[in-house]
């Protein structure tokens, strides 16, 4: 147990924050005793992976982070063309990605570069570029912080939906995610439906690509418009794509011939978050050190000194801004602490 950690390096925001209690855990028996502590039992306490989802709004936590350390890949199953993959909550998402597609094992290769540690994969169910973790994803284990017991979670128990999952909405906080296993494929044909995917691909004259040809393309997007946390700070996304109801995706289409809309369920359709902010006038402003990415509207970055009070106020300015002028609300997609 570490007293007052800082936790600079621990967010991607790269804000100036102390947390008042640290604790590192490398394994399962790390984590069962630190939650029969009393700094435990008695203070407020957070599970932190890479800190790549979340804005700490005060520049001290008082409580406990369970820094979530451990490693370890491992193949559980193979049967003719499909694999099981075990992977530890604390191995860097982006990493495993790699190393999974250098095996020649198909189905993350869209997921290439996201930041942030495993455990925090299923969370939020990472997606980008037509696949989300679900598509690949088969269960998960974790310590069940009210019983203090191990559970297994399948796909269906945990509820993922759009960059949701049980462990964001009605179990928040509960469990301590240890491992996620994924089910992955040799012979595997990439999704290439994404639009800008399949325009650089044609723009490289590949007609039949392989997975690291997509993890290669999905890399070079990725890099050109979302800025590095390394060098500039941010969360990725820091709004949903909002659903809305069909009849005011109408509407607003009728106003913006060019707003794209794409069919989320019979009722709705999501819309760009991003080009509202975008159409509101945002891309590229800034408040003070807190600002919108010259190149992705979506993306909230600190110019260096923000704290997260200033990166706080700038989101619910653009939120306000674009509930006025077009009457949808951003939900934030990045967590408050
Ligand atoms: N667009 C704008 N202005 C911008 C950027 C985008 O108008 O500044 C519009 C364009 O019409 C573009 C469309 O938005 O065609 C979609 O843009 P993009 O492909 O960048 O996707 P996104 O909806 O902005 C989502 C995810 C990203 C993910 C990309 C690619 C969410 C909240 N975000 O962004 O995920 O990388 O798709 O699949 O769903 C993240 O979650 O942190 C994240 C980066």
């Amino acid at each position: 147990m570490i007293r007052n950690y800082p936790l600079t390096g621990h967010n991607s925001f790269g804000l100036d924050v102390m947390a008042a209690w640290a604790c590192k855990i490398f394994d399962i028996r790390d984590l069962e005793k630190i939650i029969q502590s009393s700094v435990f039992t008695d203070e407020k306490h957070i599970i932190l992976g890479g800190g790549s989802n979340c804005l700490f709004l005060d520049d001290y936590f008082e409580g406990l982070v369970l820094l979530i350390k451990n490693k370890g890949i491992t193949i559980v199953e193979e049967s003719g063309n499909s694999v099981i993959v075990s992977v530890a909550a604390g191995e860097n998402w982006s990493d495993f990605v790699d190393s999974m597609v250098d095996r020649g094992y198909g189905g993350l290769e869209n997921l290439s570069l996201i930041p942030g540690k495993v455990g925090a994969a299923p969370i939020q169910n990472i997606g980008a570029y037509g696949v989300e973790l679900m598509d690949v994803f088969i269960g998960l284990q974790a310590l069940d912080l009210h019983t203090r017991e191990l559970v297994n979670f399948n796909r269906e128990a945990c509820e993922f939906g759009y960059r949701s999952s049980l462990f964001k909405t009605s179990d928040k906080d509960r469990y301590v995610i240890l491992s996620i296993d994924v089910m992955l494929h040799k012979n595997h044909t990439p999704n290439i439906s994404y639009g800008s995917v399949a325009k650089a691909l044609q723009q490289k004259g590949i007609t039949k690509p392989g997975i690291s040809d997509v993890a290669q393309i999905v890399k070079e997007i990725r890099q050109a418009k979302l800025p590095d946390p390394a060098v500039l700070g941010n969360a990725g996304s820091f709004f949903k794509n909002p659903l809305v109801h069909n009849l005011v995706f109408q509407n607003l289409k009728n106003d913006y011939p060019e707003l794209r809309g794409y069919p989320e369920s019979y009722e709705t359709t999501k819309i760009s978050a991003a080009w509202l902010i975008e159409k509101a006038g945002w891309k590229g402003k800034r408040i003070g050190d807190a600002g919108v990415h010259t190149k992705q509207a979506l993306v909230l970055v600190n110019h260096g000194k923000a704290n997260g009070r200033d990166i706080y106020s700038l989101a619910m300015e653009i939120q306000q801004d674009v509930k006025n002028k077009f009457g949808v609300v951003l939900e934030p997609e990045v967590n408050f602490i």
